[in-house]
């Protein structure tokens, strides 16, 4: 068997970040990366668990593999990531194609457990931790455009709303330490880097004690170390939790003109009655109470937020109260999602699944509906505006264009002129869509 590994990551932007992990772990043991799924013997599939969608998707993907080993029997499969925890050896019954599963806080087993792999060995290791950050691990970024990169900064989520497989599949909430993340920062700049997105499942409850001096780090701390590696380093986060977002954090972001003005705070329901079964902590006012805040501290920031359609017991009043909360806040980008139950959550012990897929299906669509019409007037109101945008690379329309991003996180497209990605440029827009703001270099 060669040394050389493959892989496919599914998910959210922690998968991605893990996988980055993955590989440097095995890089070290003298594994190569490929790219091309024929040149290797051991393929990782990096999964997702979030909805039953998802797990589809793996399962469908597990099929075409099958044809795959077909040609080439010695080929080892591995699951790696939340669908990994989740079904442990469920999986490694019902899939004899696969050899190796591995959960989120077992990677550093990897390279022992495919020594043995090669040997013919099926193995599982899904042990959480209480305390694994991964944090001297150095992330080889394969798919990066050596521009923008995530740093995982804490790991796990205990906030248990009732929906939510990420406490079972990622275990307990754990911060790491403040100094490998602004050193990891530091390096990133070094390369070349123009931006920064600290990653977690709740940034705002990021706290960290430095064992020899006592010292304890919270988020708006590490925000303000991490904008203080160099001015032309621009800082992004995901995701805040509604209940956690402080005054403190909005007032470092208004100091450092390096702190992007961009917050993706998820609200999931507009009613009150839905945010408490869903043991989200929050009222509607609450949360529009944190609206206005970043509206006082930040007038510019943009915000975005996800969704939830259809949550057990959901009524026609609580779907309106969705739609008047989109009405109120006015996102600039909503993920929007149908409700899909996920065994051993709350929900899926003491709820009841019960409103139908239809009823589902449309009133996410009214959702989209009205996000896309809002979206479409917030990017309208932005024309005739200039902004500093980050250049990351060709438009995928033409090559003579260049695309970037604004500190909003907005997509603006423009004519290339002598620009090259990584620098940052004014741009004037000049049109729009819903998706993107389309401009001119300001001469
Ligand atoms: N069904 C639908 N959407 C879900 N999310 C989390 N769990 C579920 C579920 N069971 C959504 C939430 C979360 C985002 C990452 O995924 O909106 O913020
Ligand atoms: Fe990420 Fe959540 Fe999917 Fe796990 S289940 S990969 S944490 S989105």
């Amino acid at each position: 068997m060669n040394n050389n590994i493959y892989i496919e990551t599914y998910g959210c932007q922690m998968n991605f970040a893990d996988s980055e992990i993955v590989t440097s772990l095995l890089l070290k043991e003298g594994y190569l990366l490929v790219r091309d799924i024929d040149e290797t013997d051991f393929i990782l599939i990096n999964t997702c668990a979030i909805r039953d969608n998802a797990e589809q998707r793996i399962r469908k993907r597990l099929r075409e593999l099958r044809a795959l080993k077909r040609s080439r029997p010695w080929v080892k499969v591995g699951i790696l990531g939340c669908m990994a925890e989740r079904l442990k050896d469920q999986l490694m019954a019902e899939e004899d194609n696969v050899s190796f599963i591995v959960g989120p806080d077992a990677y550093r087993q990897l390279p022992a457990m495919l020594d043995r792999i090669r040997q013919g060995e099926r193995m599982a290791e899904t042990m959480l931790s209480d305390s694994e950050t991964y944090d001297d691990i150095e992330p080889v970024r394969y798919d990066s455009n050596g521009i923008t990169a995530y740093i995982s900064i804490m790991r796990g989520c205990q906030n248990y709303c009732a929906y939510c497989v990420v406490p079972y599949t990622r275990g307990k909430e754990r911060s790491r330490d403040a100094h490998s993340i602004v050193n990891e920062a530091r390096t990133l700049f070094e390369q070349g880097y123009r931006e920064v997105t600290l990653l977690g499942q709740n940034v705002n409850s990021y706290r960290w004690k430095e064992a020899s001096s006592g010292v304890e780090v919270g988020f708006p701390q590490l925000m303000e170390m991490v904008a203080e590696v160099d001015p032309m380093l621009r800082v992004r986060f995901a995701t805040s939790h509604p209940k956690d977002l402080s005054d403190d954090l909005l007032r470092v972001m208004a100091s450092y003109p390096n702190i992007c003005h961009s917050i993706h705070l998820p609200v999931q329901s507009g009613s009150a009655r839905m945010l408490k079964l869903m043991n989200r902590r929050y009222t509607p006012e609450w949360y529009l109470d944190r609206i206005d805040a970043i509206r006082r501290y930040l007038p510019d920031c943009s915000i975005t937020t996800d969704v939830i359609a259809g949550f057990c017991g959901e009524t026609e009043e609580d779907h309106q109260a969705t739609l008047g909360m989109f009405r109120r806040v006015r996102y600039d980008y909503a993920y929007m999602f149908k409700f899909s139950m996920r065994p051993n959550t709350y929900a899926e012990k003491h709820l009841q699944d019960d409103v139908p897929d239809d009823v589902k299906t449309r009133r996410l669509e009214e959702i989209i509906a009205l996000q896309g019409q809002i979206a479409l007037e917030n990017n309208q109101l932005e024309v005739g505006k200039t902004f500093t945008v980050l250049v990351e690379g060709e438009s995928h329309r033409s090559d003579k264009q260049l695309f970037g991003r604004n500190s909003q996180n907005k997509v603006i497209v423009f004519d290339r002129g002598d620009i090259q990605p990584g620098q940052y440029v004014d741009v004037r827009v000049t049109r729009c869509t819903a998706a993107t703001l389309i401009g001119e270099i300001e001469k």
